[in-house]
């Protein structure tokens, strides 16, 4: 979460800079600021909400100046103000930061001791207020930096600018991702190495406990220790870094029109013709269990492979979100596989997780998008997902990759473990290579639902329901209504309505039935009466079969491809991601950057 960008350029970086946050946008937009040294003298600007209010001020009120860095803000310590916003500034020093300072309370009462007392509410004043300390001690930038880190606990990304150095920037990585980008003469620091892709391919990654200080001549890394740090330099995949919106409205409505060509990516690298293509030490056999942790749509991935592995593989699955199992401190088997599923490969909580697994399991496996992420580096195994990047807040072709490579590996669980025959596998491929047809043909309905989306913008309430694998995929598809279009919704198991959410059931509540016509079908169609009968308003999505039977007196169908069972999520998650889309879109809220989320979840 926030996005930190520095240069040490040739050229006046304020534009350099504010175009950089717009590529770091997607880690939160409550506030954005940028600081600069001009003529050795520092100084910044900084605005509320969304980058182009830092713009607008930057046309008024323009930053010269060849180093700078900058800030985009999602909010953690104080509310979305001017003053809370970064850069924080203190004398000589400013700072942007990335993460939570634990322990910025007891700080803050030391310096307060000292006379010195902070502008804003945040944490990360606290650094730049102890880092002038120590300079009025008489420490240079270097030592006083140094001294400051030794003094702070949480999880950070920093990046420190000082008065009176046009090329001198300090950063430090503890918990949060940092990378280092070399130019011809020049330096860049970047959360991330998508911000960076406009100026350089070459790249160096901090590592955990890191510090570096660069100069336009270089980076000098010391680890957490003080010693020196040899680190690789890599160069970046600049296709990675692609990110228009190539005529789409939104992101979200690219990134769900591009599922087709994402799924047959992921398809050609995990099932070519010669078979299942996974890791041979990715092998099942002798696993006792296997633990699937993520957060939020990853996590709902993660539920719905658990009904594969247990119905491929007949292996115990439990399933949790990272943010509850990393405090929960429960007990492993040493037999046991745990699988951490994440789009960022940032996310705070899953990377703990993996983290308290990693001495206690036989393998940990990271499913991720972001190969280069922390979770994909730390695992022993990391499978990536392949979909590109994904720009929009609501993670949606992602998810389905996530289905996809979790498909891939439970039929290869069933495969290590004999509990599935060679003509099962077979034919189960069959059906997920079918998935980039029938998606494309899912994608179809984006006219009737963009109609139906106008009336479901009236709802106050929606509910989903599913049974089995689609159970899940219902809990999906409410989080991404309730996240873009601040609908509230709740996803349900069909069975679960009875028991107490039926009382929710009026006129005014709409009910979606995500219900392909399965060995299920029937059961899910008796919960669907049972809210047709209290006059609830039903969609239907099935396949023919299951319209034929049931979409009679419902308030509206909506016609999917058939697909064999079990994986019938993969594709129906196209409607329900559209369903959210287009009602957001009637509902006029905005679609990529939905309020108070952010994309990467680097705080827990
Ligand atoms: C919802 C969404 C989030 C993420 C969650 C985990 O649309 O995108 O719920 O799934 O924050 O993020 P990653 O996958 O990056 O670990």
């Amino acid at each position: 979460m926030c996005g930190i960008i520095g240069v040490l350029g040739k050229h006046e970086v304020a534009p350099l800079l504010v175009e950089s946050l717009k590529r770091l946008e997607y880690r939160g937009y409550d506030s954005a600021g940028i600081a600069t040294v001009n003529n050795g003298k520092l100084d910044r600007r900084r605005a509320v909400g969304k980058l182009w209010n830092l713009s607008d001020l930057l046309v008024h009120e323009p930053l010269a100046g060849k180093s700078g860095i900058g800030h985009t803000r999602w909010a953690t310590h104080g509310a979305a103000t001017a003053v809370n916003a970064h850069p924080h500034r203190s004398g000589p020093v400013s700072v942007v930061h990335n993460g939570i300072i634990e322990n910025f309370r007891d700080l803050r009462a030391e310096l307060a001791e000292a006379g010195i007392s902070p502008e804003s509410e945040t944490d990360t004043e606290t650094v730049a207020l102890l880092t002038r300390l120590y300079m009025e001690r008489g420490m240079s930038p270097r030592e006083a930096a140094v001294e400051t880190l030794g003094r702070l606990e949480g999880a950070f990304a920093l990046l420190w600018l000082f008065d009176g150095e046009d090329d001198l920037m300090i950063a430090a990585r503890k918990g949060s991702p940092l990378a280092i980008g070399h130019g011809d003469g020049e330096m860049f620091v970047g959360s991330d190495a998508i911000a960076l892709a406009p100026m350089t391919d070459r790249i160096t990654y901090l590592e955990e406990g890191d510090y570096a200080f660069i100069t336009r001549a270089g980076a000098d890394i010391f680890d957490h220790a003080g010693r020196r740090a040899n680190r690789d330099e890599s160069r970046i995949d600049l296709g990675q870094a692609q990110v228009e919106k190539g005529g789409y409205k939104h992101f979200m409505a690219k990134e769900i029109a591009e599922q087709p060509v994402v799924l047959a990516d992921a398809l050609r690298h995990y099932l070519p013709k010669t078979g299942l293509n996974l890791p041979a030490d990715l092998d099942f056999s002798g696993v006792d269990r296997i633990t699937l942790i993520a957060c939020g749509t990853a996590h709902y991935a993660c539920a719905v492979a658990k009904y594969w592995f247990e119905q491929f593989a007949q292996i115990p699955v439990e399933i949790d979100v990272a943010s509850e199992f990393r405090y929960r401190e429960p007990p492993l088997s040493e037999r046991s596989f745990a699988v951490f599923v994440s789009q960022s490969g940032e996310t705070a909580d899953t990377l703990a997780a993996l983290r308290y697994c990693s001495e206690r399991v036989a393998k940990t496996v990271a499913v991720v998008n972001v190969p280069t992420s922390s979770i994909a580096r730390e695992a022993d195994i990391a499978l990536p997902i392949l979909a590109g990047v994904e720009v929009g807040v609501a993670s949606t072709k992602a998810f389905t990759a996530q289905l996809l490579v979790l498909a891939v590996m439970a039929l290869k669980a069933g495969n290590d473990r004999g509990t599935l025959s060679p003509e099962q596998i077979a034919a189960h491929s069959d059906t997920l290579l079918t998935l980039p047809g029938l998606m494309n043909q899912a994608l179809t309905l984006s006219e009737p639902i963009a109609r139906l989306a106008e009336q479901l913008a009236e709802a106050q309430d929606i509910l989903f329901l599913g049974r089995g694998p689609m159970f899940p995929l219902a809990l999906e598809g409410a989080l991404k209504l309730k996240e873009i279009s601040y609908i509230h919704a709740e996803g349900y198991a069909s069975g679960e309505l009875k028991h107490g959410p039926i009382a929710l059931i009026d006129r005014m509540v709409p009910v979606i039935v995500m219900a392909p016509h399965d060995r299920l079908f029937d059961k899910t169609v008796s919960n669907m009466q049972e809210v047709m009968a209290r006059h609830g308003m039903v969609l239907l999505a099935s396949d023919a079969k299951g319209l034929a039977v049931a979409g009679e007196g419902t308030w509206a169908t909506l016609q999917l491809p058939e697909i064999a069972e079990p994986f019938a999520p993969i594709l129906y998650a196209v409607p329900a991601q559209l369903l959210a889309y287009y009602t957001a879109v009637a509902k006029g809220t905005d679609v990529d950057q939905p309020r108070n989320l952010a994309k990467s979840v680097t705080v827990e």
